[in-house]
């Protein structure tokens, strides 16, 4: 292998980049993002490779959610706050009934860029370059609006930033706190069934605690019921932009992509031989892989000796998403595969993106029944393997959305046009989410 440098990935064959139409420009946008400060810092990515660890060795369970893609438009301090309430409400679900501690990693503070399966558009006769998410180019369908500009790469640090700024307060400052379950349920999810389930389990919370301070335990000083360790991910997909947030750690000399903690490499830019894993190889940050159903075993093997050589439990983490039918056939011989060459992987799955069809009113959803399947698909995969079910990787919202279709308070067809808002893929409302933490609790439990 030739000698890694940030920059070292531009020797090689670079997918889903965008065609930047100002080299200039670009240049400028990339070195000022080279000058700004770090968004995380090098010891908070080390302490997530340390719970990834866990998840790993099957000490742990990792719940990784969030948009499909964040949006420069409506971006509020409520629609961060509701992501992570129910991120929050989903970890209480998962830890209690189970009684395995959760990692909570946000796709969030910096989830705005997306790979597309064709680099145009045609409407009406129109081609247009696809849009790729906010930091790269606008929905709308003009010339204008579809053109990649380099300053929604700095717009993208800085709305990271202050994504970033109200998750620290809101996870370290009281809001995450134990004593306010309660307050985590969002009226439209209170009035659910699964919402009327989550009070009655913060209810045994609250006595827990109680139970514990009449035994004389002092819960006021103990920080772990008051707050909690979030963590921030995207997929590393502009590679421009990752590498301008690339630090060397001071205490370490060890490289960190500070864009986010955790980055992942998706399905259509997994290649050997790629730009992004170069760039990914390289940087010390715990990693992850998407893996679709054309995965074979030998690529899942070479992945983690490219990205792992070390082998370093906590460092990478194969995310499967091999849609619903089929998952567990696909997904064997994958795992045994990782397993017989020595590899502790961290495994999850994504049961999002192999289940998303065009509905009959024409717009993009997945079914809230094939999520479920691939779940139950990818549990029993690894009980018969005898391996640890490490998580899952979601899209979700807070917000009462019509994306989705099903659950437990059914969206139909019909429903999908009354409030479909997502910036790119379909994402479970609140209340589908957190009928989807008991569910998922259920398959833990086995
Ligand atoms: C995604 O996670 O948003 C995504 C595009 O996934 P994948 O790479 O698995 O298609
Ligand atoms: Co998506």
């Amino acid at each position: 292998m030739t000698e890694w440098t940030p920059r070292s990935w531009r020797a090689f064959p670079a997918r889903q980049q965008p065609e930047w139409p100002d080299e200039g420009a670009l240049e400028t946008a990339l070195k000022l993002l080279s000058e700004l400060p770090p968004l995380v810092f090098a010891g908070e990515a080390r302490a997530l490779t340390s719970q990834m660890a866990r998840v790993a060795d099957g000490e742990a369970f990792l719940l990784q959610a969030g948009d499909c893609a964040e949006s420069f438009d409506g971006f509020s301090a409520n629609s961060i706050r509701d992501k992570l309430q129910v991120m929050l409400q989903m970890a209480v679900v998962l830890t209690y009934s189970t009684g395995v501690p959760t990692v909570k990693v946000g796709r969030i503070a910096g989830q705005f860029a997306k790979p597309r399966s064709s680099p145009t558009e045609n409407v009406g006769g129109l081609e247009l370059p696809s849009f790729r998410g906010h930091m790269v180019n606008d929905p709308g369908f003009s010339a204008e609006a579809r053109a990649a500009d380099p300053n929604r790469l700095v717009s993208a640090y800085h709305q990271s930033a202050a994504t970033l700024n109200l998750l620290r307060a809101f996870t370290k400052g009281g809001f995450a706190d134990l004593n306010r379950v309660h307050q985590w349920n969002m009226d439209f999810i209170a009035t659910s069934t699964e919402g009327k389930r989550y009070e009655l389990l913060a209810g045994e919370i609250d006595r827990a605690l109680r139970f514990m301070r009449a035994c004389g335990l002092d819960t006021e000083t103990e920080p772990q019921l008051h707050e909690v360790d979030f963590f921030t991910s995207h997929e590393a997909l502009i590679l421009g932009y990752e590498e301008a947030l690339t630090r060397e750690d001071s205490l370490t000399g060890d490289w960190y992509d500070c864009s986010a903690h955790m980055l992942w490499m998706g399905e259509r830019t997994r290649q050997s031989d790629g730009a992004h894993l170069e760039f990914l190889r390289g940087v010390r940050n715990p990693l992850g892989c998407k893996l679709g159903p054309s995965a074979t075993a030998d690529e899942a093997v070479e992945i983690c000796e490219l990205l792992n050589p070390d082998r370093l439990p906590g460092r990478l983490t194969l995310i499967s998403r091999m849609g619903a039918d089929g998952v567990e056939e696909l997904l064997r011989p994958l795992i045994r595969a990782v397993r017989d060459a020595g590899h502790r992987v961290a495994w999850a799955c994504d049961p999002m993106h192999g289940n998303t069809f065009t509905s009959e009113s024409g717009l993009k959803t997945r079914h809230f029944d094939a999520i479920m399947q691939e779940l139950a698909g990818y549990f029993a995969a690894h009980r018969a393997e005898g391996t640890w079910p490490g998580g899952v990787h979601v899209e979700l919202t807070g917000e009462d959305v019509t994306e989705c279709l099903g659950g437990a308070e059914e969206i139909l067809d019909d429903h999908l046009d009354h409030r479909y808002e997502t910036a790119c893929d379909p994402r479970l409302n609140g209340r589908q989410s957190l009928d989807l933490a008991y569910r998922i609790a259920e398959l833990l439990r086995g």
